[in-house]
């Protein structure tokens, strides 16, 4: 399981980003502000720092991207990073070669940061044991399990808006299940000791008892979302369904729990909007809402891009330390 991976080296640096449940709040504050260190205002330049020259840092996407893909090579070339971007239908896992032996050939090329996106849990922990001491692993998509810069771009995203998250109530609406993305900003805002979580869906999409201790679950999307301060909304993962008969009709999902102006009424007057896209539009959210004066979700996407600078840059200490001792 991810959670076993050690993530901090021994002098407790950030080293592997697999999972936000392995941390303290404090590495969660170390990264976020960085990150805000690294916005700068709409229509300047984009923020660049030298920290990575001489490092390779290697994009290895199993599932389709365009948001953490993006963002993450930007964030490597931002701070001056060589970026290989495999294609991995052109490589040779297409030809039965082992994940790991993708993984050691790339090492033996000199790369120092592995980015992985995969569908199978337990995919990034198993690189992060296997590859050299100084090398570092971050979780870009992990199954339905993890997707931790993520889960930091979406907190930072809530506390620039709302400030401290013990005041704060948050509600994620739709396929939450599926959902690595709910999964990794419940690990965040519990660590930050959010106000009040609802989780909000048909019960077939709702996570198993057990699971997102704290939060309180409705099928109701008007019970869900009424006084809410952040609304987000979330895709049916089709993707992950074992069975395809068990996808929901989208007429009737978005019948039910479609994020319209008129529901969104229900949320406080100054509640935001999240998706952490990619979006279905007319399905669970439509248009008006996505782009409206409330939708948080462009600046989102600007937050993801400083936070993967953020985590790069940090862990770039553990590189130079075993580098050069
Ligand atoms: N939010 C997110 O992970 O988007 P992508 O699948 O486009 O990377």
């Amino acid at each position: 399981m991810s959670d076993e991976v050690e993530q901090l080296n021994s002098r407790g640096e950030l080293r592997h980003l697999i999972t936000l449940g392995g941390l303290e709040r404090a590495h969660l504050e170390e990264i976020i502000e960085l990150a805000t260190r690294y916005l700068t205002p709409v229509g300047a330049s984009a923020p660049r720092d030298d920290i990575l020259a001489g490092r390779t840092v290697a994009n290895l996407f199993f599932e389709p991207s365009t948001r953490t893909r993006a963002s993450f090579e930007l964030a490597a070339k931002r701070l001056r990073a060589d970026v290989l971007n495999l294609d991995v239908n052109m490589s040779s896992r297409a030809k039965g070669e082992s994940i790991m032996d993708t993984i050691f050939t790339l090492q033996a090329m000199q790369v120092d940061i592995f980015v992985v996106r995969d569908a199978s849990t337990g995919v990034p922990a198993r690189i992060a044991r296997q590859v050299a001491p100084h090398v570092c692993v971050l979780n870009a998509g992990e199954s339905d399990v993890s997707h931790p810069t993520q889960g930091l771009l979406d907190l930072m995203t809530i506390q620039r808006h709302k400030g401290d998250v013990r005041e704060v109530c948050v509600a994620i609406v739709g396929d939450i299940k599926h959902s690595r993305v709910a999964r990794s900003a419940h690990q965040a805002l519990a660590k930050f000791g959010v106000g009040e979580l609802r989780l909000v869906g048909p019960a077939e999409l709702l996570p198993e008892d057990g699971e997102f201790d704290g939060a309180k679950r409705s099928t109701e999307l008007a019970e869900g979302i009424r006084g809410a301060d952040v609304v987000m909304a979330l895709r049916v993962q089709r993707e992950r369904f074992a069975e395809l008969g068990d996808i929901p009709d989208p007429q009737e999902y978005s019948r039910r729990y479609g994020l319209t102006e008129e529901r969104l009424g229900l949320a406080k007057r100054d509640a935001i909007v999240m998706h952490p896209g990619p979006m279905n539009r007319g399905i669970e959210i439509v248009g008006a809402v996505a782009d409206g004066p409330r939708s948080v979700i462009q600046e989102q996407v600007t937050h993801g891009v400083a936070i993967r600078m953020a985590v790069l840059a940090l862990i770039h200490r553990h590189i130079d330390q075993e580098a050069h001792g």
